[in-house]
């Protein structure tokens, strides 16, 4: 039954999903490594497929920027159209020294600046934590691949542009290896739900040494990580 942010039959969307934030992403991810993907929803331009991968059934869809945007997408595709393992594909800051641009992160914890998920457990400084088995299986992939993976914490934060310059590197001194907009929006909504999550992003942009990748070897970094997530997958 549709939603009121996805269009789409019932049994559309497969119990795997891939989710980048950009439209144009899903549509990549869907023509680059999906067989027989066909598109399920288009609502506000936030597209969604549903193909095969390696013969099993596989989704991508976006999500928008943001926790508000990631959360309304991830809760009506678990409650409506029963997806249960969902892994965002993403691009985050670098804020610790010794990330490189295009290392893949690994979101084994999400610190958060947001109010949103302190709304869910009111007097808890809740911890935001995804899928240990998912968490391993993206580990056990890259270590056989080769695939640059750094598994840590991450910094969800509701700014891409920091009103507080000192917050980055207080939390680069405390192991924070990255920042994004997501991830612990993602994994309360995933805890909430009793379903698995992951999130994964290539550092597409160091926040402390000022460096960004062109435009490129964005592509080619973002492919990469997007194997690290259907290796995780399908293990
Ligand atoms: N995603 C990619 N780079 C980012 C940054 N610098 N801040 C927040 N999210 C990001």
């Amino acid at each position: 039954m549709p939603t009121p942010h996805i269009s789409a039959p019932d049994g559309a969307f497969a119990p795997d999903i891939l989710l980048p934030g950009d439209p144009r992403r899903a549509t990549r991810i869907a023509e680059t490594f999906l067989d027989d993907a066909e598109l399920v929803t288009e609502v506000r331009g936030i597209l969604g497929y549903t193909g095969t991968y390696q013969g099993r059934p596989m989704s991508v869809m976006a999500t928008g920027m943001g926790m508000p945007s990631a959360t309304i997408y991830t809760t009506e595709l678990i409650r409506h159209y029963g997806v249960k393992r969902l892994v965002r594909v993403g691009t985050v800051g670098g804020i610790h020294m010794d990330l490189q641009l295009g290392d893949v992160v690994a979101a084994s914890s999400a610190h958060t600046d947001s109010a949103m998920t302190a709304q869910r457990l009111p007097g808890v400084h809740y911890s935001h934590a995804p899928s240990f088995t998912l968490l391993r299986a993206a580990a056990d992939h890259a270590d056989e691949t080769g695939a640059p993976l750094r598994v840590g914490p991450v910094l969800t934060s509701d700014a891409f542009y920091q009103p507080d310059e000192t917050l980055v590197p207080r939390l680069a001194a405390y192991g924070t290896l990255a920042v994004e907009m997501e991830a612990a929006g993602l994994y309360a909504v995933a805890a909430a739900e009793g379903v698995e999550a992951l999130m994964v992003g290539t550092v597409s942009d160091h926040v402390v040494k000022g460096e960004f990748l062109e435009a490129d070897e964005r592509e080619r970094t973002f492919a990469a990580m997007v194997s690290v997530a259907l290796g995780a997958l399908t293990r």
